[in-house]
This record gives C-alpha cells, sequence and structure tokens, in this order.
C-alpha cells in the first residue's frame, strides 16, 4: 500500500516526557501525525458509500517509526460520532492515558473536539496497527503501525529487498457474488450471498445490540481496502503487490476485520514466519497462515516461481457451527515485473482475459480448526524465555456467549426471542458512560466500577458439555476490575465455553505482551495440561486465539500501571459484553509509575 508521508514530518524539538530517552538514545526521533478523524465518499463495487476515514484514507496511514521512537498524534474529530484511536500492540508503558478504549482509559473526543496521543515505543519491533476503539468505527478506521529496528541495527534475518503492507478487512457496501473455487479453476456461481452492510458498521451494531439480534455480516471481505476479482465489479481495483524474480519480500499481514478469522495463502509461493504481534518469533514456513482479528504476522516470501502473475487470497476461518458469517473470498495480485522493471502482464488484462487466470492458492475449508489450531501451535520465541514466576495470582476466566431472557412486553431479536449477550467469568462487562475507569480510579469518582472481578467462576461447571445448564445462560451485566499490585505476576487460564455455541476467542490483553504457554482442547486441567506447558521458548503476543471447546494459559508480568482492557478481538463478541479490566496498582517511583493525565484529555461531560 502507499504510504502517507503528507501529515508526517519528524522534529527533534523539545518534548519533555521525552527527554531522558532522548538524552540516553541520541538517535530516537519524535514522529508528529495528525489524524483528522472525517466522512468520507469511497466507491467500492460500484457503489459510492460516505465511510469515516482518518485523512480520507481507507485504510488508514502507515505509521513508521523506529525501535525507541516517540509518537505525537493529532487526533481531531470531524466525525459526528464519538470516536478514540487505540495503538494495537504498543504498550504504552506509563501512558496509559494514551491507550485509546473508550470510557477505559479516557472519555471519547466528541464530535469537534480533539486530543492528542503522545507515546513511546519501547524494545518493541515488527508490524502492529492503529484503530478506533469506539463503536464498530474500527471497520474504517485503521491504518497499520511498521516499527523497524533501531538506526544501526538491523532484523534479525536477511534484509528483504522490498516490503510491503497488508491489512484485511472487511468492505462496507457492495453486492457479494459468491464465486465458489474449482481445482485451481474459477467457476462463476452467480449467487448473491444477500448480506451486505447498506448502511455504515455503527448502525448495523446500534440496531443489533438494540433488538438482540446478531449483527449482520459484512458484504466482503478486502485487502488493502480492495475486494479483489471475485466480487462483482470489483476487478478494476484490485490490490497489486509488484515483485522481482529472486528477490525477497517482506509481506506484513494485519487482520483488521471486524468480526473474520482469516486463512491466507499465496498461489505458488510459501512463506518464512519471521514475527507475530510486533514479536520476533523463531522462523518457520507455512504455506497458509491464519490470523484473528487484532493479530500481525510477518513473512519472508521468495519470488521463486516463473514470472507470471499469482493471487494472494483470503477467506474466514469460522470456528462457530450453524451460524452465518462472510464467506466470501478477497484477492489481490502479485505481479512478476520483468528484468527492466515492467509488470509481467497487466493484471486487468490477466483477469479479464480466462484463459490465462491467475494460479489461485488452496485455502483450507471454512471450519478446518485443525489447520487453524495447527498454524497456531507453530509459534514459538525467537530468543530463549526467562519466564516470570513464581505466580502471584492463578486466575481461570471463562470466555463465551449468552443469552438474556426478553423482558416481558418487548420484541427481542435473538434466537428463539432472546437477547445475545457475551461474558467473561459470568460477568458481561459494561462500558461506563460517565467517566473513564482509570480516571476514576485516580480522582476517587464513586459507582462508575467495583473491584470484585472474580478470580475464577462462580460456578464450576462442565465448560465445554454439548449441553450447558440453561440457568448458566445469563450472566449479571456490571463493571468489574480485577486489581493488582505492581509487578505482579499473572497466569490466566482462559476457558473457552460451549454456552449457546462455543467458538475460537482472539483474546487481546491491552497494554501487555504475553506469553502463550500452553492451548488446547475440552475443560482445561491443570493436572494433565500443566505437562503441555512451553516453559522454553512460548511465543510473546497480544492477541491469542482461545481455541473452539478449549482454552489458554497465558502469564505476565504486570509491571504496567494503568487500566488495561482485556477482550474479544471478535467486535461483535467485545459488544456483548465479553471483556474485563486489569487495574494495576502504581509501583515504587517515577518509573513504576502512571505519568500524570494529559491537559487535553477528553472531558467526560
Ligand atoms: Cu485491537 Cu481493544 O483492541
Amino acid at each position: 500500500m502507499e504510504m502517507d508521508l503528507k501529515n508526517h514530518r519528524s522534529s527533534s524539538v523539545f518534548f519533555p516526557a521525552v527527554v531522558l530517552l532522548w538524552l540516553r538514545c541520541a538517535t530516537a526521533e519524535i514522529h508528529f501525525h495528525e489524524f483528522v478523524v472525517q466522512a468520507t465518499a469511497v466507491k467500492r463495487l460500484c457503489e459510492t458509500r460516505s465511510i469515516i476515514t482518518v485523512n480520507g484514507q481507507y485504510p488508514g496511514p502507515t505509521i513508521e517509526a523506529r525501535n525507541g521512537d516517540a509518537l505525537v498524534v493529532d487526533v481531531v474529530n470531524r466525525a459526528k460520532y464519538n470516536v478514540t484511536i487505540h495503538w494495537h500492540g504498543i504498550r504504552q508503558l506509563r501512558t496509559a492515558w494514551a491507550d485509546g478504549p473508550e470510557f477505559v482509559t479516557q472519555c471519547p473526543i466528541r464530535p469537534g473536539g480533539s486530543y492528542t496521543y503522545r507515546f513511546r515505543i519501547e524494545e518493541q519491533e515488527g508490524t502492529l496497527w492503529w484503530h478506533a476503539h469506539s463503536s464498530w468505527l474500527r471497520a474504517t478506521v485503521h491504518g497499520a503501525i511498521v516499527v523497524y529496528p533501531k538506526l544501526g541495527s538491523s532484523y534479525p534475518f536477511l534484509n528483504p529487498d522490498r516490503e510491503h503492507r497488508v491489512i484485511l478487512g472487511n468492505s462496507v457496501n457492495g453486492f457479494a457474488i459468491n464465486f465458489q473455487i474449482v481445482s485451481n479453476w474459477l467457476k462463476l456461481t452467480w449467487s448473491s450471498t444477500g448480506e451486505w452492510w447498506n448502511e455504515d458498521p455503527v448502525r448495523v451494531i446500534e440496531r443489533a445490540l438494540r433488538t438482540g439480534a446478531d449483527p449482520n455480516v459484512s458484504d466482503a471481505l478486502t485487502i488493502n481496502g480492495q475486494p479483489g476479482d471475485l466480487y462483482k465489479c470489483s476487478r478494476k481495483e484490485t490490490t497489486v503487490f509488484p515483485v522481482r524474480s529472486g528477490e525477497t519480500n517482506l509481506f506484513r499481514f494485519v487482520n483488521a476485520a471486524l468480526n473474520s478469522e482469516l486463512f491466507v495463502g499465496v498461489a505458488g509461493h510459501s512463506m518464512t514466519v519471521v514475527a507475530a504481534d510486533g514479536v520476533y518469533v523463531k522462523h518457520f514456513n507455512a504455506t497458509i497462515l491464519m490470523l484473528a482479528p487484532g493479530q500481525t504476522t510477518d513473512v519472508l516470501l521468495t519470488a521463486d516461481s516463473p514470472a507470471g502473475c499469482y493471487y494472494m487470497a483470503a477467506h474466514a476461518y469460522e470456528s462457530a457451527r450453524d451460524t452465518t458469517f462472510d464467506n466470501t473470498t478477497t484477492t489481490a495480485i502479485l505481479n512478476y515485473l520483468d528484468p527492466n522493471g515492467y509488470p509481467y502482464a497487466p493484471p486487468a488484462k490477466v483477469v479479464a482475459n480466462r484463459t490465462r487466470l491467475p494460479a489461485f492458492p488452496v485455502l483450507p475449508d471454512f471450519n478446518d480448526t485443525c489447520a487453524a489450531y495447527a498454524f497456531a501451535s507453530r509459534f514459538r520465541s525467537a530468543v530463549p524465555v526467562t519466564l516470570p514466576g513464581p505466580v502471584d495470582h492463578h486466575l481461570f476466566f471463562t470466555v463465551g456467549l449468552g443469552l438474556f431472557d426478553c423482558p416481558a412486553g418487548k420484541v427481542c431479536g435473538g434466537p428463539n426471542g432472546t437477547i445475545l449477550t457475551a461474558s467473561m467469568n459470568n460477568v458481561s462487562f459494561q462500558t461506563p458512560t460517565r467517566a473513564s475507569i482509570l480516571e476514576a480510579y485516580l480522582r476517587g469518582v464513586p459507582a462508575v466500577f467495583t473491584a470484585d472481578f472474580p478470580a475464577v467462576p462462580p460456578v464450576r461447571f462442565n465448560y465445554t458439555a454439548e449441553s450447558v445448564s440453561r440457568d448458566l445462560w445469563q450472566p449479571t451485566v456490571a463493571t468489574k476490575v480485577y486489581q493488582v499490585k505492581y509487578g505482579s505476576v499473572l497466569e490466566v487460564v482462559m476457558q473457552g465455553t460451549s454456552i449457546l455455541t462455543s467458538e475460537d476467542h482472539p483474546m487481546h490483553i491491552h497494554g501487555y505482551h504475553f506469553y502463550v504457554l500452553a492451548t488446547g482442547f475440552g475443560n482445561f486441567d491443570r493436572r494433565r495440561d500443566a505437562a503441555r506447558f512451553n516453559l522454553v521458548d512460548p511465543p510473546l503476543r497480544n492477541t491469542v486465539g482461545v481455541p473452539v471447546n478449549g482454552w489458554a494459559v497465558v502469564r505476565f508480568v504486570a509491571d504496567n500501571p494503568g487500566a488495561w482492557l482485556v477482550h474479544c478481538h471478535l467486535e461483535d463478541h467485545m459488544s456483548w459484553g465479553l471483556a474485563m479490566v486489569f487495574l494495576v496498582e502504581n509501583g515504587v517511583g517515577e518509573s513504576q509509575s502512571l505519568e500524570p493525565p494529559p491537559a487535553d484529555l477528553p472531558p467526560c461531560v
């Protein structure tokens, strides 16, 4: 995708918050950006819609920085919605005020308002991303964050010849036409999926929450904002990645889709995975990647196939049974350049002439949990790990869906006239509306939250049973946090439940990266499963897939004071309350304490 350098300038002006860092590390830079959140007319699939963008771009501008740099992003809200921006995967050490989730670390930027996010990138390298953290605005308000090694240091692999960013997302409108791929060939079946968002995603989720129903699924998936060749009226807009024979390319994948975990592959090429979630990993080869929303994966791909055009394609991994989902396939094209730098063939012509269609990758079936699990299990830390310990808090959190009965006199749109919901440890997270949790904590505002999030489920049951008693389907709605001292070691078992339906839940923890010690299926049983913990080289991630009908165990040190949202990165689940908050207290002295709130922190009323 193209770089936006328009609003980007770097400077060495005095900036108190990073002055210490600055002196320690004379090569660090401060990057200034202006993000104007605004309604923008965007044409996709032959229709023009007004969507919310940053600076008129979809996907939004890429932020480029080096490990150790600081960022100052002035966000100006010219849209009609409240907005906040989250810097997904940036640790925000001591700067929780810049983390972004609405009513957790800040009140939203109201229409007409602005807020300047100031934060540092400390010991992180690779691909991260930013996105809106209000309602469903992140559908179109998102972009990549690329963190290069410090000046004078390099990648822990041979320098690639070329770099590409690949942002996987949802399209916002249009007609989805379903092509079925048969033995590496395309046969047109022209069956419209019927589901398409003819309104903006904020309205889609608002209506769903009002009625209790499942929100509409998106109409199309996208690669760098373009649906690709398999939809009606989309061919001219397909994303093309130029490659040159023999060269090694670094592809940085981000799954920015709202509700779709995605398989992605490139015809005729295998990939070497080198990083995930902004952390280097032990290299491994793969022909298919799987990314859950929130996750990033960096791969090396050598252009060693015969010169030509090759499809990159992505479609959903859908682990829930009997559900509707966006089952379309998005494509981009890898186009080899000839020795003079001219494209091997203009892709539009290649596609128009069906006798010379580019080769198509073979993607796993939508419900291929084995493929998804096998891929996720291959990640290992690149460097030996000294695991934090001993564990101060052994936590066991259920993660799953639920149903409320419909209040008398109301008509509800959930299954059999109910209301869909979701919870952790039977608490469905209610987002505050009067103050952010972090401000309420520090200023002593009463009745915004309670610090009694349970360490274990209130009732133990067979979490993954075929049928869980109906009595356990209705969670409590509340704003509960789990409070810990600075420096505590937390080990969290996240246990999926089969209430209503079991499903893979990509769980994201703000403000931290955590070691994934193990994942598995069924009910977690410490006596049996502790033997499977990887205590040698567990991967460090910010988003982990809790396998469908299974569990994941993660461990981290609470060394970052603040209020940190933990949630499922499937946007519908988060909207239903699949979230909680870790409240981490200040430690001793300035270096272990939250910085004071910025003067321009958006007011709450
Ligand atoms: Cu990328 Cu709270 O999210």
